[in-house]
C-alpha cells in the first residue's frame, strides 16, 4: 500500500453513524484518510468500513489486535480482504505473532501496512511496574518499536514527543504515527504529550492522528486545511 500522502488520519469516533456520514461528506480523501477504531468498528461492522472505503478513503483499522500468533494472522487476513490501508497490533504480542501476521499478508497483492502498538500512552512508569515491565516507558518504546521493525512491521504508533528518538533509530521508511496532535490554541481534551502538527512533522512522524481538532470544529473542512498547510510548510521537501 502507499504509505505517503496525505499525511494526515482523521480519527471517527462517534457512537452513531449520522455524525461520521455528516463529517465524511465534508472531508477530501485526497487531503486525509480515515481511523476506525474499536468502537464504530463494534457497533457498525465491517460494513461501515466498506462504504468509507467506497467513498474514495484509505482506512486505518485501529482495533489492535494482540492475540495467539494464527488467530492475529487471520484477523490481518480478514482485515486485508476487507480492504483496509493500514492496520495496528501489539507489539508486545511478540515476534512470533508479529511476523505470522506479515506472513500472511504477503499473500495479499495489496497489503494493508501494519504498525505496532508500543507502550499505550495511557500507561504511566508506575503502571509499568505493576504489570511487571521494567525500566521506563521510553525505554519499552524503544525496545519495542526495535522488535517491530526486526519483526518486518511497516512502523508505530508512538506520541508525537516520541517521535523524535525514535526517528535517530530508524529509516524515514519506517512509519510514525502520531496521535495527540493539537495547535497551540487548541483545547488540550485529554492529551497530555501532545504537539502541533508541524513539530509532529519535525519530530520525523510520518502521518498525523487528529481527531477533536477537526470532528468538533465548526468548519471540519476548513480546520483539516489549516492542519494540512501546517504540515506541507513543515515538511523538508516542500516549497
Ligand atoms: O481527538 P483526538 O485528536 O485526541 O483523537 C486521537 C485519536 O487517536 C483517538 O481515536 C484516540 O483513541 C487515538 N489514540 C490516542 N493516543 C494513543 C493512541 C491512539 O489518542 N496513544
Amino acid at each position: 500500500m502507499n504509505a505517503g500522502t496525505p499525511r494526515l488520519i482523521i480519527a471517527l469516533d462517534y457512537a452513531e453513524q449520522t455524525p461520521a456520514w455528516r463529517l465524511i461528506e465534508q472531508l477530501d480523501p485526497s487531503l486525509c484518510r480515515l481511523k476506525i477504531g474499536k468502537e464504530m468498528f463494534t457497533r457498525f461492522g465491517p460494513d461501515f468500513v466498506r462504504q468509507a472505503i467506497q467513498q474514495g478513503f484509505d482506512i486505518f483499522l485501529d482495533l489492535k489486535y494482540h492475540d495467539i500468533p494464527n488467530t492475529v494472522a487471520a484477523a490481518c487476513d480478514a482485515a486485508a480482504d476487507l480492504g483496509v490501508w493500514m492496520l495496528n497490533l501489539h507489539a508486545s504480542g511478540g515476534r512470533k505473532m508479529m511476523e505470522a501476521a506479515m506472513n500472511r499478508l504477503a499473500q495479499h497483492q495489496q497489503a494493508p501496512l501494519v504498525i505496532g502498538v508500543t507502550i499505550l500512552t495511557a500507561l504511566d512508569d508506575s503502571d509499568l511496574v505493576e504489570i511487571g515491565y521494567q525500566g521506563t516507558a521510553q525505554a519499552n518504546v524503544n525496545r519495542l518499536a526495535t522488535l517491530a521493525a526486526d519483526s518486518g512491521l511497516n512502523g508505530v504508533v508512538c506520541s508525537p514527543l516520541e517521535a523524535n528518538a525514535l526517528r535517530q533509530q530508524h529509516p524515514e521508511s519506517f512509519l510514525l504515527v502520531t496521535p495527540g496532535i493539537r495547535a497551540a490554541n487548541d483545547p488540550k481534551d485529554d492529551q497530555i504529550r501532545k504537539a502541533t502538527p508541524a513539530d509532529a512533522i519535525k519530530n520525523g512522524a510520518s502521518h498525523l492522528v487528529i481527531g477533536r481538532p477537526v470532528t468538533q470544529a465548526a468548519n471540519p473542512q476548513q480546520a483539516l486545511m489549516t492542519i494540512h498547510q501546517a504540515v506541507t510548510q513543515a515538511l523538508p521537501d516542500q516549497p
